[in-house]
């Protein structure tokens, strides 16, 4: 136990009211019905019309993805289609901020207590004159209000409260659990690493961009020895990461810090993971933490981040699809990104490319066990990216 009584879920303390509930299931039904039903239709209206009338350029995917784009916007599906899109990511942030504005002094008085604790395997470490990154500070990105860094009170963590909850409404309704109590990105690749590498037993391991420890805290099921490690630019997250971690008994070291340059030994990491991250960030400054990896990993220490798969990875129109959220999102850092190739990427920061690998897998949470164990073994195939069913993933081994 990290305290000597139970400490309670920073989670539960939001309590949505009947008509916030139902505000946020519409919510998450709407976002369903344009990413999937919508999104469907728009598909068709490509393929079967307007395909029909942009010249094939087989060579250059991404001037094909440009004359798509010109060409679906003048059509009043992808309008209304957008604009859709558009207010429903609003109304999820929206949904939840009323509930997380009522419970924010018990929010932040949880949040007191849970930094007071501090063992040898878990702590919250904030430095509050850490200069945040333009690429956070400047804009709201994927229009939550605040962004990640915003205090709007002392020892804020509201806008931690907000994606916590924002995020459930987010992908609420799209995510299968045919697997029950599997799934989402940590469990899936930490599961993975297990299987694939039945030796590789991670002493520590670093999360970077970790915000509210989502995508760290599942390691601690498939890798119970090892200690865990989360990086974040922003305080108000990773105050709320934490009370979160303590509340779960998951021992966590949080450290406010710029991934770009952090204040760790050489080699001290086994693994070092992301997800959701890099397409947030500048190419520059995903050079620079490439190599802060590369730096921070031990000998055949393992790297591995979640992340959208590059341009040519994928169809022209899948790329003007995916491409939705740098133009309309708040995201301006997301097609650079996807224009890049990631094991270029990991090669120009010292990797082997012999050791450096793209994969994809089926989401754990919406497969078979036999069927997540073929495609580990390389005998099964994983089902189109996109709504959660797959993820996308890039990784070396040092
Ligand atoms: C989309 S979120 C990541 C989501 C999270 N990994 C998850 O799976 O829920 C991006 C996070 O990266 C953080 N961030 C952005 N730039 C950073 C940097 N240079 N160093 C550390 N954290 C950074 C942001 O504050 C934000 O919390």
């Amino acid at each position: 136990m990290l305290q000597k009584q139970p400490f309670p879920s920073i989670d539960a303390i939001p309590r949505e009211t009947h008509d916030e509930a139902s505000r946020q299931r519409y919510v998450s039904f709407l976002r369903k019905f344009i990413m999937s039903d919508l999104s469907s239709k728009m598909k068709d209206l490509y393929f079967e019309d307007i395909s029909k009338t942009i010249a094939d350029d087989e060579v250059n995917k991404q001037s094909q993805t440009v004359k798509i784009r010109r060409a679906m916007e003048k059509t009043l599906f992808y309008k209304v289609w957008s604009s859709l899109r558009f207010n429903a990511q609003e109304m999820t942030w929206f949904s939840v901020q009323n509930q997380v504005e009522r419970s924010l002094s018990d929010l932040v008085k949880i949040s007191k207590e849970a930094s007071r604790v501090k063992t040898d395997t878990a702590s919250l470490n904030l430095n509050p004159s850490l200069e945040i990154p333009k690429y956070v500070s400047k804009l709201d990105i994927h229009q939550m209000p605040g962004c990640f860094h915003t205090e709007y009170v002392s020892d804020d963590v509201a806008v931690g409260a907000v994606y916590a909850h924002g995020t459930k409404v987010f992908g609420g309704a799209m995510k299968k659990s045919s697997n029950p109590g599997k799934g989402g990105v940590a469990d899936t690749i930490s599961n993975y690493l297990k299987m694939k590498y039945p030796n590789f037993k991670p002493k520590r391991i670093l999360d970077i961009g970790c915000t509210i420890g989502s995508n760290l805290l599942p390691y601690r099921n498939v890798f119970p020895d090892a200690e865990l490690y989360g990086v974040d630019v922003a305080a108000p997250v990773l105050r709320y990461a934490h009370a979160r971690a303590v509340s779960m008994n998951i021992p966590v070291h949080f450290s406010q810090q710029n991934a770009e340059k952090m204040n760790f030994n050489d080699g001290f990491f086994d693994l070092i993971v992301s997800s959701f991250f890099f397409h947030e960030i500048p190419t520059k400054s995903s050079r620079l933490i490439v190599k802060e990896i590369s730096r921070l990993l031990s000998f055949k220490g393992m790297t591995v981040h979640m992340e959208l798969p590059s341009v040519n990875e994928v169809d022209p129109y899948y790329n003007f699809y995916i491409d939705w959220d740098a133009y309309h999102n708040n995201e301006p850092h997301y097609a650079s990104f996807r224009k890049q190739d990631p094991i270029e990427l990991l090669v120009n920061a010292g990797f082997k490319e012999k050791n450096a690998y793209i994969l994809h897998l089926p989401d754990r949470g919406g497969v078979t066990d036999h069927d997540f164990r073929k495609v580990v073994d390389g005998n099964g195939s994983s089902p189109k990216h996109g709504n959660y069913a797959s993820y996308y993933f890039f990784g070396a081994q040092k």
